[in-house]
């Protein structure tokens, strides 16, 4: 078999390594542009997991690289004139150059040919070739030649970043935020060995033009770099090789494999360099390719299954990546942060590291973190303890006059089960079980203010005497058995009304007894749903109306905070978003215009709202559609409805088009949260695939969002806030009728928690730092 790989970095090389041993007859050679010797850049990181990859497949050249390289297992965070540092990372740092040239060692002792200064530019070359492998990194001439079939997507993103070196040693990995005149600069440090460090400098284009780094060269911007960082750099120049200011193109293709051409590392994908995985993930497309070709009958089929299987793990590491490299562009939005709860975020921004997790591995900084979240609240009036604070989630907030004694929240869901818009028994118990469930604040479904304004047959209403009646039930319930507030969601389907109910077809048109449907504009939200009536003026008085009659309605029934429905492609939505509003009047066209009749509906019911309770909006803060609702538009829209008296935003997002391409995950509309509290700088409450206090403390403590809603997670377990609680040991109201079990669960949680911790701590492997620590310590004497 006869392999060609065009690229010598660390993709090539080590596939090449892999696929010789796996097939020692082959003949399988490396073209390099470069010389063997000649390479930019300073240091690179592997994690503990990808050292064990590497055990696994190569051991000489693992036990090479582990013993070049330098370990740490802090990340320590500067600030403001704090540190701080949080152990049990366990990263090892190692000169790339040494990396290539002990790679390139390995590769030549298994018998791989190595031909260096050796530019490729045409594959025709390679004819005789079984398998062309193209390593040829980030500017990939080869992927670009054939870019209709590879499809590869550049996204530039705005920061500017220059790689650097330093004698400087340093004990952690170091993130250093630091303010200038001109604004923020990041730096991104650590050891790869001994007295060698790697300095990535990052900051927003604003800022970099402030700063006059536009068209310094090299050593000029290092000297500027030096200044800015002298008081950590102690005197250590700053080292360049190649260090020019550029913009990371985050690079995703659609394909990777042509014939017998397959890309790998960053020809294929890239990944921000702020979680350290450019070459881990190189090295491990090199392993996945070398499996693929172990196993499968032909190369055809080995670069197939290379792809496939390969592609998800890529994805997930990108997305992270994604996570983390916005959260470095928008960092001026936490720079008025507490530092420990800025220190808090940086550690959890790219969601693998939580608040759970940060309590085992440095419970002194989560009791700083904690302390300060207390301190807030007690900012905020609250006598809350802040010596031994409970978590945020059950740490109190305050809206308007309304207090709700912790911060997870019940979000709206409707149940379809309501008979001619009253609701049942089984709201009753549903709302009623899920007070005595311990969540500080419960949302009603979406609860429609006509009958015409129903989603479905089964929704829940309150435009009647009945439905009133009803709902004054509940809320006495509510009220009279848990300490949980609860608020009122008013909406209005638009045109996805006169739908089935959610189990016998989700926004499918009625087909019979349906009504007449409205919306901003007359477009159908499925082809074959109704066409709606575009609303004009009289319609848009009329809803009002009934909005602000509702809201009365809702007073009197005793709610203690109202939810005006701007979201998901309902009525008032269809309104804000420009895929769903082609109106041509004062309503339609900029944005501006188009929150216009939302607002007017907002500032009504707002006017007729006792003034002690507060209101919310919930809105779609991005239509995960072109041309839709972007995170940039939710701030102008918060912002609106802050100035128009909103206390709460609650951030919600798409369902405003059918052919919207949302990006789930964890936690994954939390970012916009995020982004809408601290540009805005307004209250929210997030939502969204949010499934364990674990997130939610993560998500509090962070900054993120002031409230958290789960939807799903309550359907199933009424108890979620009480179970929290006995796991944090955070008191919390329970009925005198269930004491008994509120009791057992706190009891047993404590001895739950240590056995789950002592488990998780013994299962923990000891990373390679603890390991070389034990290796080196003296022996104690006998
Ligand atoms: C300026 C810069 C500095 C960096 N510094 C670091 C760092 O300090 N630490 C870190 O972890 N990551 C660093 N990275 C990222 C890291 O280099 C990559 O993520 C990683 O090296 C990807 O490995 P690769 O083998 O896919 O690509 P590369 O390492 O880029 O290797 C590709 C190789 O192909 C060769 N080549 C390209 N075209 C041809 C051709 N037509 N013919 C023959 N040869 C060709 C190139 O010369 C190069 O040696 C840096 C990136 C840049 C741009
Ligand atoms: C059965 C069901 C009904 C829902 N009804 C509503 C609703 O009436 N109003 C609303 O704003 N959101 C509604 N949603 C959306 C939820 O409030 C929530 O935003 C969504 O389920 C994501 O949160 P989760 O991942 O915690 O479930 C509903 C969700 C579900 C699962």
């Amino acid at each position: 078999m006869k392999i060609a790989i065009i690229g010598g970095g660390p993709a090539g090389l080590y596939a090449a390594i892999l696929l010789k041993k796996q097939r020692p007859q082959a003949e399988i050679t490396v073209y390099e542009r470069n010389r063997a010797d000649d390479t930019f850049g300073f240091g690179v990181v592997f994690s503990d997991a990808t050292l064990d990859n590497f055990e696994k497949y190569d051991p000489p050249s693992y036990r090479r690289i582990t013993q070049e390289f330098a370990y740490w297992d802090d990340i320590a965070v500067h600030f403001r004139g704090s540190v701080h540092r949080v152990g049990g990372n366990g990263f090892c740092g190692c000169s790339r150059r040494t990396l290539l040239l002990l790679l390139q060692e390995r590769a030549r002792e298994l018998g791989v040919t190595l031909l260096f200064e050796t530019d490729i530019d045409d594959e025709a070359r390679f004819a005789d070739a079984d398998l062309i492998v193209l390593a040829d990194g980030i500017n990939s001439r080869f992927r670009d030649k054939h870019i209709d079939h590879f499809q590869p997507q550049v996204d530039l993103r705005s920061n500017k970043f220059a790689w650097m070196g330093s004698t400087r040693p340093l004990d952690a990995f170091t993130f250093i935020f630091q303010e200038t005149e001109w604004g923020p600069f990041i730096a991104h440090a650590y050891q790869y060995e001994a007295g060698r460090s790697t300095w990535i400098f990052e900051t927003d284009a604003e800022t970099f033009r402030r700063a006059g780094l536009e068209g310094l060269n090299e050593q000029q911007s290092a000297d500027r770099m030096g200044k800015i960082f002298g008081w950590f750099l102690d005197g250590h120049p700053l080292l360049t090789n190649r260090s020019m200011w550029r913009n990371f193109p985050m690079i995703r293709s659609q394909r990777w494999v042509k014939d017998n051409m397959v890309l790998l590392g960053d020809a294929k994908a890239t990944a921000h360099f702020s979680i350290g995985s450019g070459t881990k993930l190189a090295m491990e497309d090199a392993i996945a390719l070398a499996d693929a070709m172990a196993q499968a009958p032909t190369v055809d089929v080995a670069l197939q299954t290379y792809e496939h299987g390969r592609r998800e793990e890529v994805e997930k590491t990108q997305h992270a990546a994604d996570v983390s490299l916005v959260w470095f562009e928008h960092v001026d939005r936490f720079w008025d942060f507490d530092p420990v709860q800025f220190a808090f975020g940086v550690m959890t921004r790219a969601k693998a590291i939580t608040y759970d997790n940060l309590t085992l591995r440095a419970p002194e900084f989560v009791r700083e973190v904690d302390k300060a979240f207390a301190k807030q609240v007690r900012g905020k009036g609250f006598n809350v303890d802040l010596e031994t604070p409970v978590a945020p989630m059950f740490q109190p907030l305050k809206l308007r006059e309304m207090e709700v004694a912790n911060r997870a929240v019940v979000s709206p869901m409707c149940m379809y089960s309501a008979k001619e818009g009253v609701a049942g028994d089984f709201h009753l118990v549903h709302y009623g079980s899920r007070a005595i469930g311990g969540a500080g604040l419960i949302f009603t479904e979406m609860t429609c203010v006509g009958r015409d304004a129903r989603i479905t047959p089964g929704c829940a209403g309150l435009w009647n005497d009945e439905q009133q009646a009803a709902w004054t039930r509940i809320v006495d319930f509510v009220h009279a058995n848990s300490s949980a507030k609860i608020c009122l969601q008013l909406g209005h389907a638009g045109r996805k009304g006169a739908t089935k109910l959610m189990w016998d077809g989700m926004d499918r048109p009625l087909e019979q007894g349906g009504w007449d449907t409205i919306s901003a504009s007359p477009l159908p939200y499925f082809p074959d749903s109704q066409v709606p009536r575009e609303m004009d003026r009289a319609a848009m008085d009329r809803v009002k109306q009934e909005f602000v009659g509702s809201a009365l309605r809702g007073e009197a029934s005793g709610f203690d905070m109202l939810e005006l429905h701007c979201a998901h492609g309902y009525l008032l939505a269809s309104f804000i978003s420009p895929l769903t509003n082609q109106r041509t009047d004062v309503y339609g066209g900029p944005l501006e215009n188009r929150l216009r009749y939302p607002l007017e509906v907002f500032s009504a019911m707002r006017a007729a709202w006792p003034a002690h309770k507060p209101m919310s909006v919930r809105i779609s803060a991005t239509d995960w559609a072109a041309g839709g609702i972007t995170g940039d538009d939710a701030v102008v829209i918060a912002r609106a409805f802050g100035e128009a008296g909103v206390d709460l935003v609650d951030v919600s997002t798409g369902q405003t088009v059918r052919d919207a391409q949302p990006i789930y995950g964890r936690m994954f509309q939390t970012p916009f949260s995020d982004q809408v509290r601290n540009e805005a700088r307004v209250a929210t409450m997030c939502v969204g695939n949010i499934t364990s206090a674990d997130q939610v403390n993560t998500i509090l403590a962070a900054g993120r969002a002031d409230l958290v809603a789960l939807g799903r997670p309550h359907l199933v377990d009424p108890s979620f806030t009480m179970r929290a609680a006995a796991w944090y040991g955070a008191d919390i109201v329970c009925p005198p009728q269930y004491l008994p079990g509120k009791e057992q669960i706190f009891r047993n949680s404590v001895r739950d928690r240590q056995d789950f911790e002592d488990l998780k701590i013994k299962g923990k492997p000891k990373t390679r730092a603890e390991l070389k620590a034990e290796a080196t310590k003296p022996l104690a004497a006998e």
